[in-house]
């Protein structure tokens, strides 16, 4: 059996709403984007394996993880607040817990395919990313995660290119190691506010990370400093998403517009998808998340 059938097989065997959910949302898609969730589904078993783990266990993480959005979801929709208030109280109840770091990590690194919206962002990635080809000999990513920004990036800027991974999560480190499965990375467990590289860098990831500390904009003007004068920033936040470990709200594209431009950065490319097919109004209105990705560049 295919995996793509095989994990959903699994999924509505112990939540059949949300599996319905998933196929009406993937039924809509084309056949060449089922192909392509099918062999990434096929990596993340050999990743899997490679734990000792397997795809059962992949679900499992997901839909805990799933259930922490449902409980953070409803606590949002109550008070209009994320329940996470500060960096250490992300840091001691994710980053520094390995249990909940990984089905979180397991959890997420599965939603970028079975998630149509998730996915969009990853073939917006993967649609502008060679435009940078040739022009990148420093590649760093703060907060990989589990390692699938840069695993894509290295097929496209190839093996010449330097490549550095800040996280703070030891766990992060661990599932990003395995799953890029290259020792042309180079690993650095820290926060990134204490990260000082001695050169430039000419392309920055920064997958998911803006919302988990407190002050976006110092964040940026930190990376800002990091960044060739003509370098890259890759950046994706979602907004309205409670999540555990979410600090930043957002509550439009606006607001991480305003935030990216105090940075000191300008748009070269933008995306912004709202997790469910309803009019912009509507879902502002409904505080329906919002996936934002964006190519920056330096403001001069
Ligand atoms: C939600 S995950 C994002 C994973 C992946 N980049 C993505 O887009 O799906 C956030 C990651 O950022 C890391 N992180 C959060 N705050 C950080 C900080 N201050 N310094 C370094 N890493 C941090 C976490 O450990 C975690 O691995």
């Amino acid at each position: 059996m295919k995996a793509l059938d095989q994990i959903m097989e699994q999924i509505a065997e112990a939540n059949p709403i949300h599996a319905k959910k998933l196929r009406k949302n993937l039924g809509k898609q084309e056949e060449a984007y089922l192909r392509k969730a099918n062999d990434f589904l096929e990596e993340y078993v050999d990743f899997a394996s490679r734990l000792g783990k397997d795809l059962e266990f992949g679900v499992e993480c997901y839909l805990r993880m799933l259930s922490d959005f449902t409980q953070e979801y409803v606590s949002f929709m109550n008070s209009g607040e994320y329940t996470t208030k500060s960096f250490e109280d992300a840091n001691r109840r994710v980053y520094n817990n390995p249990d909940v770091m990984e089905y979180y990590m397991h959890g997420l690194l599965l939603s970028q395919v079975l998630w149509v919206h998730h996915n969009d962002i990853v073939l917006f990635f993967q649609k502008y990313l060679p435009d940078y080809n040739g022009n990148v000999e420093r590649y760093l990513e703060i907060g990989a995660g589990h390692g699938m920004y840069i695993s894509e990036a290295m097929k496209v800027f190839g093996p010449k290119v330097t490549y550095d991974v800040v996280d703070i999560s030891p766990t992060s480190i661990e599932l990003s190691k395995n799953f890029i499965k290259s020792d042309q990375v180079n690993y650095v467990l820290s926060d990134i506010y204490d990260y000082q590289p001695d050169q430039k860098y000419d392309f920055i990831t920064l997958g998911e990370v803006i919302e988990h500390v407190e002050q976006p904009v110092e964040l940026l003007m930190a990376i800002r400093s990091m960044l060739a004068p003509d370098g890259c920033l890759f950046l994706t936040t979602p907004a309205n998403a409670p999540a555990i470990d979410h600090i930043y709200l957002f509550r439009n594209a606006q607001e991480i517009r305003d935030v990216l431009k105090e940075g000191g950065f300008e748009i070269v490319h933008e995306i912004t998808k709202f997790v469910e097919d309803v009019p912009k109004e509507i879902a502002e209105e409904l505080k329906i998340t919002l996936m934002y990705g964006a190519f920056l560049k330096v403001k001069n």
